[in-house]
């Protein structure tokens, strides 16, 4: 199967190999006025309009007509195993409340109530309409069933829709361990972990109002023997230890970073951890936007995700998280679109996505607008036209 998009008004790759950047310092790889060859779901080629391979009689010609296309959107950080939702908390808050963490455990009852049906259909739901969006790669978190059945469930669930699974059963202590937190992280380590067949990453919440420092270490510690990869919940709420940590132990990314010192960011930029900023977050809970050029100043990798969760940040739509990223927390258009592609790529250790360069997976979005600039430029505009995914049209 071979398909040849011609007509591309502005072709990012993410690709340095690319000659024609308009930018050299944007590392996004421009072509203008290009074509993309797409064979057996794979890119087998990326360039020029003018040096683009002659269509054979099997090849489909797609015509942007003078769109943009950029890679699919790798959202790396998403809560998507729920049931029920907390639109009243989110006006509460928006009328003057606070956000705590504690509201985690109103969506924990509900998902523990639910079906495995009603979660899957609630799921898929929210994955098709990230992919109507262009996005083409999702990280899915388990996180509200705090329990073994429950968290086993979850990345049951997940595992059938994603290959980026992670155990978040760390997320806060559940109510029946509010006495005994160190019970559950026992539960966690002993119970829960080794079963965790279906799981690529652990995942801890690190911050108030959920696991210590300590805690976190142990139970990261115990990921990595069962064979999961390291990343983490930092920094939300307060300053604390996660970031540090993060670095430490390894971490591919720390999320949220919301509050970070120049150590911190240091300390991250030399372990190569990613920092992955979460614009939804901080907007859905009022709070301060981290600053983008502190972590590009400290040479920090950036990725942009969603964070689509009930509570914090119910938003599964990348544009809307680059024209905040680019707004609010002073990322520049190319930097955000990079984040919000080869970024989330990398932090979820994965080199076949996030990029247009030959050999990537086929999963472009082509957009009703010249330029991904119009992606911040116009916000809330609907300008993802069509999205491909293996090189098959998403619908
Ligand atoms: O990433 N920070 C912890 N977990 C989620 C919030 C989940 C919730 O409020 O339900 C987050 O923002
Ligand atoms: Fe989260």
């Amino acid at each position: 199967m071979k398909t040849l998009v011609t007509g591309i008004a502005e072709l990012v790759t993410n690709d340095p190999a690319q000659a024609h950047h308009r930018d050299p310092g944007d590392r996004l790889g421009l072509i203008a006025e290009a074509a993309l060859l797409v064979e057996d779901g794979r890119v087998s080629w990326a360039g020029p309009s003018a040096e683009a391979p002659a269509p054979d009689a099997g090849t489909t010609v797609v015509d942007a007509g003078g769109r943009a296309v950029i890679p699919g959107f790798v959202d790396s950080h998403n809560h998507l195993v729920f049931a029920g939702d907390r639109t009243q908390e989110f006006a509460a808050r928006m009328s003057g409340q606070a956000y705590s963490a504690g509201g985690i455990r109103t969506t924990v009852n509900a998902t523990r109530a639910a079906t495995e049906a009603e979660l899957e259909a609630n799921l898929v739901s929210l994955v098709d309409q990230a992919r109507r969006q262009g996005t083409t790669t999702l990280e899915i978190k388990t996180g509200y069933g705090l329990t073994k059945d429950d968290e086993l469930r979850a990345l049951d669930i997940i595992a059938r829709h994603t290959d980026e699974v992670t155990l978040l059963a760390a997320h806060v202590v559940p109510p029946e361990y509010a006495e005994d937190p160190d019970g559950y992280v026992d539960l966690v380590v002993e119970e829960i972990i080794p079963a965790a067949a279906k799981a690529k990453w652990i995942d801890v919440f690190c911050d108030r109002g959920a696991f210590t420092p300590e805690q976190t270490e142990r139970i990261l510690a115990a990921g990595r023997e069962a064979g999961l990869l390291p990343r983490l919940h930092a920094n939300q709420l307060q300053h604390g230890e996660g970031l540090a940590l993060a670095a430490r132990t390894g971490c591919f990314s720390a999320d949220h970073a919301t509050h970070a010192t120049d150590e911190d960011l240091a300390a991250i930029a030399a372990s190569g951890t990613v920092a992955t900023l979460l614009p939804g977050a901080e907007f859905s809970t009022r709070a301060v936007y981290p600053d983008a050029r502190r972590f590009v100043a400290a040479g920090v990798e950036l990725a942009l995700a969603t964070d689509c969760n009930p509570g914090s940040s119910f938003t599964n739509s990348m544009p809307f998280c680059l024209a905040v990223a680019v707004r609010d927390m002073h990322f520049t258009p190319a930097q955000a679109l990079h984040a919000a592609t080869a970024g989330g790529a990398k932090a979820l250790g994965r080199t076949d996505v996030g990029h247009l360069a030959a050999g990537a997976r086929a999963d472009f979005a082509l957009l009703d607008a010249p330029s991904y600039v119009q992606l911040m430029y116009r916000p809330g505009v609907p300008l993802v036209e069509r999205v491909f995914r293996g090189g098959e049209e998403v619908r």
